[in-house]
């Protein structure tokens, strides 16, 4: 199975960032949004990363171009009809991606490979509603994706050896650490990440400290890159929602519940870096 063509659903955080690191590893990617708006701003983004990788000395003025030459925007599901593998990033929604999906195999081969880029929903129910469940897997990536190494690989009951192989080896090919995660809510990392994120609501909520402190305590204690609620703010406190919600649904394990503050603040519109608000303000 040769790739020569990516097609990726969304370009929103992560739709972005898988768009840029294909093209930039030399792939024609083709990025499909809703309307005109959302995908004028989330090419802005790529093109934003490329120019500060530039500014920074990690990117050359050359690369950058020839990855944003690489990069087809589009808001027709007929513009990617000629992708070898299609990387669906949208709303972590089953009925959403369900829909799209039912979309692309209108205008795709039947050798096009289909991988979803969610955190948290069964792979196996998402190949089961495609006319392709041998040509089908998971493909988590990791956010901010040009800069995380990892990628989860993940098999459907029905994945083929042959598309299991090929999705390992796109991993690679973009330059990733691609690691084989079991068809299970939350795969490997967000099985470990999510209840810990959700705790760290919890402690807010229940007057542990302030957001400050909790996010300090954990930065300067324990060594990680980003306290709990800032992450929370970078992931999209809509996005940790909906993930909440399906992990609960799976294990019934409290756990994974979503703790009331979550829900209100996803209410308000408070999704974090996203939407300017979360649990902080960002101009
Ligand atoms: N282009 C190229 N390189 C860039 C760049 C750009 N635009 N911007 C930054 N970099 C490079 C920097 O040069 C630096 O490289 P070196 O280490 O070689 O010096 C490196 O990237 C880190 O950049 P910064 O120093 O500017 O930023 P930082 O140190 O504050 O790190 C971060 C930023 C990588 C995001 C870090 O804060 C981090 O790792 N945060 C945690 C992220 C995380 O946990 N992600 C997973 C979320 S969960 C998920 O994704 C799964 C899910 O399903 C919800
Ligand atoms: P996001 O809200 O930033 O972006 C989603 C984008 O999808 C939006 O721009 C929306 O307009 C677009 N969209 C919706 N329906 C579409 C369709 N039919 N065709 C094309 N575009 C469509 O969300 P995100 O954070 O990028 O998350 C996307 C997926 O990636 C979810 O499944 C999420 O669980 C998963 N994920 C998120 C993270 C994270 O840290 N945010 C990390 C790993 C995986």
């Amino acid at each position: 199975m040769q790739i020569k063509t990516v097609g990726v659903l969304g370009c929103g955080l992560m739709g972005a960032g898988v768009a840029q690191v294909s093209a930039a590893s030399g792939y024609r990617t083709m990025v499909r949004e809703v309307n005109q708006g959302v995908l004028d701003k989330g090419l802005g983004r790529i093109r934003k990363f490329l120019e500060d990788g530039v500014a920074k000395g990690k990117v050359t003025a050359e690369q950058r171009d020839q990855a944003l030459d690489r990069i087809t925007g589009t808001t027709e599901f007929g513009a990617m009809k000629d992708c070898d593998l299609i990387v669906e990033a949208i709303v972590e929604n089953v009925e959403v991606k369900t829909a799209a999906y039912a979309a692309l195999e209108a205008v795709v081969g039947a050798g096009t490979i289909f991988a979803s880029n969610t955190s948290s929903l069964c792979i196996t129910e998402l190949a089961a509603r495609t006319k392709r469940p041998d040509r089908f897997g998971g493909l988590h990536f990791f956010n901010p994706v040009p800069l995380m190494k990892l990628v989860e690989v993940i098999r459907a009951l029905t994945t083929s050896d042959e598309t299991y192989r090929a999705l390992f080896a796109f991993s690679q090919s973009i330059g990733k650490e691609p690691i084989t995660a079991p068809d299970k809510p939350g795969f490997i990392v967000n099985r470990l990440l999510v209840p810990y994120l959700l705790d760290a609501i919890r402690c807010y909520e229940r007057g542990l400290g302030t957001i400050e402190d909790i996010d300090k305590g954990m930065k300067l204690g324990c060594g990680y890159p980003m306290g709990p609620l800032t992450l929370l703010d970078f992931v999209g406190l809509d996005t940790t929602y909906y993930i909440a919600n399906i992990m609960f649904d799976e294990y019934k394990d409290a756990m994974f519940a979503a703790p009331p503050l979550l829900k209100r603040m996803v209410l308000a519109g408070k999704l974090g870096k996203k939407s300017g608000e979360g649990f902080y303000k960002y101009a």
